[in-house]
């Protein structure tokens, strides 16, 4: 099948690391920095920005800058990639892992309530595959009990909740810009904000504790050096001159094959709720119930990619279940919903969705015959 290559790059990325290979300054400094931060803060509706050079060290970062550590608590859903959990983990905090709602992936405000304690200091909500978790719930949790509300939207670029982005809604949202992302440098984050405080305490810690106006060589606090580099910078600003028309052949094409797929027994897709009017469609990701389905996930997956189809078998284990958590260093709450997914939940990866019509009604035959549903579809 002819599926969509991603990452790709056109004449715009080249003309803009032309642009700096050109320039004395490929590091840090360049103003293709502030540029891109300014460009991409101002797209997820924040004042601010501050990039690093991936989106796991500016989840830690979010945490350690407010001083989160030792002897707190933060809450974060059972599924998810690694760095959401070890952002908690490096920051000297526990991460309290939470079950997911049956199918929208994400973190399920009840279980959220349930599971603060008065060491809680804060939630690292996740917004799974592109569409945002019960955020207004969550924030008034966050609100209710004093707690820092984080966003980890790495997949969330562009995706709206009642029309305020990903990113908007918390003390700091943080993105990843990875090879795999919708916008991506191969790697690349950051950190938004509408506090400027914050945003101040970010930057400096992305840069050696180094502070405006004062000499280079001073340093005011125990920091490191986060920064993106101009060249990441520089294919980010062309990328993101077309996220929101990538977005639109996604949302198309998803829609498609979910209106063409609706009612098959047994393939349940990802609940998009309906305050979710916007999403970067990052990953297309369903459930199989194999005994209405007729096949089980494994199958599922074994004779999509036998078809020339990505598709991940979900995650092997919840977080909780990774090695580096088996000797403990978290509190667990039951996830018999994210112990599922693990079984019978599979994704698309979005470049499937970016792929010509023609391809996108070949994956919705594939589908179909496997189901041993209706006719092909024209
Ligand atoms: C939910 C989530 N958080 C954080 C990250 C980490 O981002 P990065 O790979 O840029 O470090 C990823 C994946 O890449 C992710 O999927």
């Amino acid at each position: 099948m002819n599926i969509a290559k991603w990452p790709v790059a056109g004449e715009r990325e080249r003309e803009l690391i032309e642009m700096v290979l050109n320039s004395p300054q490929w590091g840090g400094f360049h103003e293709i920095i502030g540029r891109f931060e300014q460009q991409f803060s101002a797209y997820q509706q924040c004042r601010y920005g501050l990039s690093t050079f991936n989106g796991t060290v500016s989840l830690e970062m979010m945490l350690q800058v407010v001083g989160i550590g030792a002897g707190d608590e933060v809450i974060v859903p059972a599924i998810s990639f690694i760095s959401t959990a070890t952002a908690v983990s490096r920051s000297g905090a526990t991460p309290v892992f939470v079950d997911i709602e049956p199918y929208s992936f994400n973190l399920d405000p009840g279980r959220v309530a349930a599971a603060i304690t008065p060491k809680t200091r804060a939630i690292l909500a996740v917004h799974f595959g592109g569409p945002l978790c019960a955020i207004d719930r969550i924030a008034g949790l966050a609100r209710e009990h004093e707690l820092f509300l984080f966003e980890d939207a790495a997949h969330a670029h562009g995706s709206e909740w009642s029309g305020k982005r990903a990113g908007s809604f918390g003390l700091a949202g943080s993105f990843s810009f990875q090879n795999g992302k919708v916008l991506t440098a191969g790697e690349g984050g950051m950190v938004t904000t509408n506090d400027e405080a914050f945003y101040q305490q970010c930057r400096s810690f992305a840069n050696q504790g180094r502070q405006p106006g004062a000499s280079f060589f001073h340093h005011f606090t125990l920091s490191s050096n986060l920064r993106m580099t101009a060249l990441q910078a520089a294919v980010l600003v062309a990328q993101l001159e077309r996220l929101d028309r990538d977005i639109e052949l996604r949302r198309s094409n998803e829609e498609f094959i979910r209106r063409e797929l609706a009612g098959i027994p047994g393939l349940v897709w990802q609940a998009i709720p309906d305050q979710v009017n916007r999403r970067s469609h990052y990953l297309l990701l369903g459930r199989i119930d194999a005994k209405a389905f007729g096949m089980s996930r494994d199958a599922f997956h074994a004779h999509t990619v036998e078809r020339g189809i990505p598709c991940t078998p979900f995650y092997p284990h919840t977080l909780y279940q990774n090695p580096l958590y088996a000797e403990g260093g978290c509190r667990v709450e039951p996830c018999p919903v994210a112990e599922a997914c693990i079984q019978d939940a599979f994704w698309f990866p979005h470049r499937l969705l970016m792929s010509e019509r023609e391809t996108i009604e070949e994956l919705v035959f594939t589908v179909k015959h496997m189901a041993g549903a209706s006719q092909p579809c024209v």
